[in-house]
């Protein structure tokens, strides 16, 4: 699939076992996460002129001295705009790799090889990046698409069930705002899903990654307030993972964001029943469950009315799927969001 962001040509490849479409002329350096070390091969037995770089696992990835370290090695190496950098890992790789992509030398290629079904379905795609700083998630970074992103569902196979769970709380995302037949193949599919079945998987990303780019195409930078869709589930999901200490992981505090964001919207009569129950259904049919006894809810509270989307004082955007693969943007008072997720953990 070609997408063209803003002039951008983006090639996103899927299928499984398809890593061999490399340029061999070009020089590649690699970032990968130390899960990844016995599929680097993989990568390497493709490519004649490259490096390697293991970066930290998880969110220790995502740090201004890793970039730092990144950016003396490429240049030690003599690395030049010709090159490129692959990132091969979840999606705090792509999100490391992707910056440091936008600032050498004012921007290098950026080849994604996302190795999570989170990284696959959202972090991977839509050019945003960043590292953490101070404390606070993503404060550094910047918008730059990659050239390919190559989506081999094989490196899925070693995932663990819990990192499957927390990319499927994105898939739903996506199903129950902008995708109906994807909510409803999620319905009729669980078991096939979660069984890692090829045409199964394949056919989730692809519908998620069409759903995410559809967005991305018309608002590639958040000015115009539509990709403020993919943050649904997200204002109660990041409050929820803030509170928990990020012991919850996104997807799941993202699933339980949708409930809570749904039934919210319910009180406040902008939207019906039916999708609450229709959210849900999916949510509990994947079993995915957090233990509220994590939740530090001054915490949580906290990191509410902090929240990214707020416009002006006390108002968030939130958008809420009124029928299921449908949504609308609404604006509500922190106040309400605050009471009913006290209510929704209640
Ligand atoms: N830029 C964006 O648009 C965007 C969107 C969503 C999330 N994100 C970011 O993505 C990050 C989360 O990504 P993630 O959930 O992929 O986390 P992650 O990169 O930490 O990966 C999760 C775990 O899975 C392991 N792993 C990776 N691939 C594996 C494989 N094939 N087999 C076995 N283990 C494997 C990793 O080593 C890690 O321990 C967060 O930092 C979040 O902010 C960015």
């Amino acid at each position: 699939m070609i997408f063209n962001i803003n002039g951008n040509e983006v090639n996103i490849l899927i299928g499984d076992n398809i890593l061999n479409k490399f340029d061999q002329e070009k020089k590649y350096f690699i970032i990968y996460q130390d899960s990844l070390s016995n599929e680097l091969n993989k990568i390497v037995s493709n490519l004649k002129y490259y490096d390697i770089y293991k970066a930290p696992d998880g969110e220790r990835a995502k740090d201004i001295n890793v970039v730092l370290d990144i950016i003396k090695k490429m240049v030690k190496k003599g690395y030049t705009r010709k090159d490129a950098i692959i990132s091969l890992g979840g999606g705090t790789i792509s999100d490391l790799a992707g910056f440091v992509a936008s600032i050498y030398m004012r921007g290098i290629d950026l080849i994604n090889i996302p190795t999570t079904l989170l990284s696959m379905v959202d972090a991977s795609i839509g050019g945003k990046n960043g590292v953490n700083f101070e404390g606070i998630k993503n404060v550094i970074g910047t918008f730059y698409q990659p050239k390919i992103i190559i989506n081999d569902i094989s490196f899925l196979r070693t995932l663990p069930k819990e990192e499957v769970l927390n990319g499927m709380g994105e898939v739903i995302k996506y199903s129950v705002t902008m995708d109906k037949n994807l909510y409803n193949y999620l319905i009729d599919n669980k078991d096939n899903i979660l069984n890692l079945n090829k045409e199964s998987l394949i056919f989730i990303i692809e519908s998620s990654i069409k759903d995410k780019m559809k967005i991305v195409i018309n608002d590639e930078k958040e000015t115009n307030g539509l990709r403020t869709v993919l943050n649904f589930g997200h204002t109660i999901g990041h409050a929820i993972e803030s509170g928990s200490e990020f012991k919850i992981k996104h997807g799941f505090a993202v699933s339980y964001g949708m409930i809570c964001e749904t039934q919210i919207g319910i009180n406040e009569r902008i939207i019906n029943e039916d999708v609450y129950y229709a959210i849900k259904n999916v949510v509990d049919l994947y079993k995915i469950k957090i233990d509220l006894n994590n939740i530090n809810i001054n915490k949580a509270l906290e990191s509410l009315g902090k929240d990214k989307k707020r416009l002006n004082n006390r108002k968030i955007m939130i958008p809420l799927p009124v029928r299921i693969g449908e949504f609308e943007i609404f604006m509500l008072d922190l106040d309400i969001i605050e009471k009913g997720f006290i209510r929704c953990l209640n």
